[in-house]
């Protein structure tokens, strides 16, 4: 979702991928996230997950992210979370260079692969990131099949199958220590708010075509395919013993 507008349709959720609260906690524990930890978010989008996980572990955060609303709406989030002093929301490209303070334990990537490229440029981009040792969440669409029909493939050329990732995860120096798979019925609950936005501003603008086709594509890509072929799961890796 590059587009302004189309960031605005996911800027209500909280969490702005087809997942639940309790499913991120899951796998913040299987990372082992304390509040000893330092954890850097890539493309934090308005640090909905970064609020959770200091408020619940306690522990610090840097939230990257580039559009200056979501920023905003992050650094307005912290606040009311109460933990603004713990986590600090920078308004940068994630792909550019980033000046890091020593200590970061954690990096996460949720949502965001495809601002590297997609899945595997993600997990490389986390392995340069963090220090030896350094555990990471990516949380990713997956083909749920190693057969896609190519013209359904071609659509997303970035995403990979379980098995693919495993293997660019233990290339790339990580252990694949934990999966959280989101349901059928979870990725239903995300594209449909996804859908009630796009309705939401047909109602305030019936002329905007813009919408009136992003909503018809994601409807047929969803109900075409996606929905049987595609799933969605937080992977966590972890330093290979
Ligand atoms: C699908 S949202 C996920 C947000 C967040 N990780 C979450 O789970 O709620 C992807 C976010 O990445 C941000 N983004 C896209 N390209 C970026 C880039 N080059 N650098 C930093 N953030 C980027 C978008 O603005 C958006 O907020």
């Amino acid at each position: 979702m590059d587009d302004e507008w189309t960031w605005d349709l996911q800027s209500d959720l909280g969490i702005m991928n087809p997942t639940t609260p309790g499913r991120v906690l899951e796998a913040a524990r299987l990372a082992r996230i304390g509040p000893g930890d330092l954890v850097l978010d890539l493309g934090c989008g308005s640090a909905g997950v970064l609020a959770l996980l200091a408020g619940t572990f306690g522990c610090r955060g840097i939230g990257i992210e580039r559009r200056p609303r979501a920023v905003e709406a992050a650094r307005a989030r912290l606040a009311a979370a109460g933990c603004a002093d713990r986590v600090e929301v920078r308004c940068q490209d994630a792909t550019a260079p980033l000046a890091l303070p020593a200590g970061i334990t954690v990096g996460l990537c949720l949502g965001s692969a495809s601002l590297f490229g997609g899945t595997a440029a993600a997990i490389g981009a986390l392995r340069r990131l963090l220090p030896p040792g350094g555990r990471a969440v990516l949380g990713e669409r997956y083909w749920r099949t190693d057969r896609a029909p190519p013209e359904f493939a071609r659509d997303f050329p970035d995403c990979l199958s379980e098995y693919e990732l495993l293997m660019v995860a233990r290339e790339e120096g990580f252990a694949l220590t934990g999966v959280v798979r989101s349901t059928e019925a979870e990725f239903d609950a995300y594209e449909g708010a996804i859908w009630a936005a796009c309705r939401e501003r047909l109602r305030s603008d019936p002329g905007d075509d813009g919408v009136r086709a992003y909503l018809a594509r994601v409807q047929e890509e969803y109900l075409g395919y996606g929905r049987e072929l595609v799933g969605w799961a937080m992977y966590v890796l972890d330093e290979p013993w």
